[in-house]
């Protein structure tokens, strides 16, 4: 298999579970370096443990660290700055960053509490917009471009009923993926965003339940809903250089549910 991320230093965002997880394995299966960020609770901290050892497994017999792991609360004051000073101090430059962590919980509009719109306004929009400019300073004091791309959501272009606080946050994730894109593109700098639609993950596992499960998978013309890999493996695409002339777009991968009208 050819890797398309050999040398190249990744962070990634919330990647103890799901589509983090995910993109962690297949851009270590592509040769890159990773940051693996996590929330650090005791889970994460166990997860984090298994992810890297799993890591390892693709360099057998090498002594060299592919992947170091930083725990932060990626809405606490100076979290970017961390995640870059401890790629810059493990592997010397930053190359590429996925914006993954974020939140998501189902709820009527008419229920959603003010706290809950704006946590998930700040864990998914400030906090990523606080990581994302952390690494593009870094990507601009390098002086050799880089790649970021952002997990949105089919929920920022199209509508879900329990979800009108959620697709907010991701319709400012791709405003802001577009502006930098243009405001970056000087500095080879690019900039996209993958949309996923339904994947299992433990973000909706109390939402595919029973009859809403079936109805789901059954709105998929590709027969089946999402899994992380379908997601991690775009993402290293928008990473490597075979994405270099690629910036400002945003990718939906939902087994073409949302194209589906009848
Ligand atoms: N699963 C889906 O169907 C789906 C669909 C569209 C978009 N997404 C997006 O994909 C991304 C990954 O979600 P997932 O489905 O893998 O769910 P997940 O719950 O497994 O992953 C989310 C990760 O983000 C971390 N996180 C949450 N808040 C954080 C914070 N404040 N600081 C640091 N880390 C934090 C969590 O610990 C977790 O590891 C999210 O941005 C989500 O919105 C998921």
């Amino acid at each position: 298999m050819a890797r398309l991320l050999d040398g190249k230093v990744v962070i990634i965002t919330g990647c103890s579970t799901g589509i983090g997880r995910a993109t962690a394995i297949e851009c270590a299966r592509h040769g890159a370096k990773l940051v693996l960020h996590h929330i650090g609770d005791a889970q994460a901290k166990l997860d984090i443990f298994d992810l890297k050892k799993d890591i390892e497994a693709f360099e057998k017999g090498s002594k060299e660290v592919r992947a170091i792991d930083i725990a932060t609360n990626i809405t606490d004051d100076g979290a970017g700055k961390r995640l870059v000073d401890a790629a810059v101090s493990a592997f010397g430059e930053v190359n590429g960053l996925v914006n993954n962590a974020g939140i998501c919980q189902f709820t009527d509009f008419d229920a959603v509490t003010k706290d809950q719109a704006e946590k998930h306004m700040a864990v998914n929009y400030h906090g990523t917009f606080g990581i994302t400019q952390a690494v593009v300073r870094q990507m601009i004091r390098q002086g050799k471009g880089g790649s970021i791309v952002s997990i949105a959501s089919v929920c920022a272009t199209v509508g879900s009923a329990q979800l009108a606080h959620y697709s907010a946050t991701k319709a400012a994730v791709l405003g802001m993926t577009v502006s930098c894109a243009v405001a970056m593109g000087r500095h080879g700098i690019r900039f996209n965003a993958v949309s996923p639609g339904t994947v299992e993950t433990g973000m909706n596992k109390g939402d595919l339940v029973g009859s809403k499960r079936e109805w789901m998978e059954s709105r998929v013309p590709l027969g089946r809903l999402g899994v992380p890999q379908d997601i991690a493996k775009p993402v290293v695409f928008f990473i490597s250089d075979m994405a270099e002339y690629v910036s400002g777009q945003n990718l939906i991968v939902d087994g073409a549910s949302t194209v589906y009208y009848q």
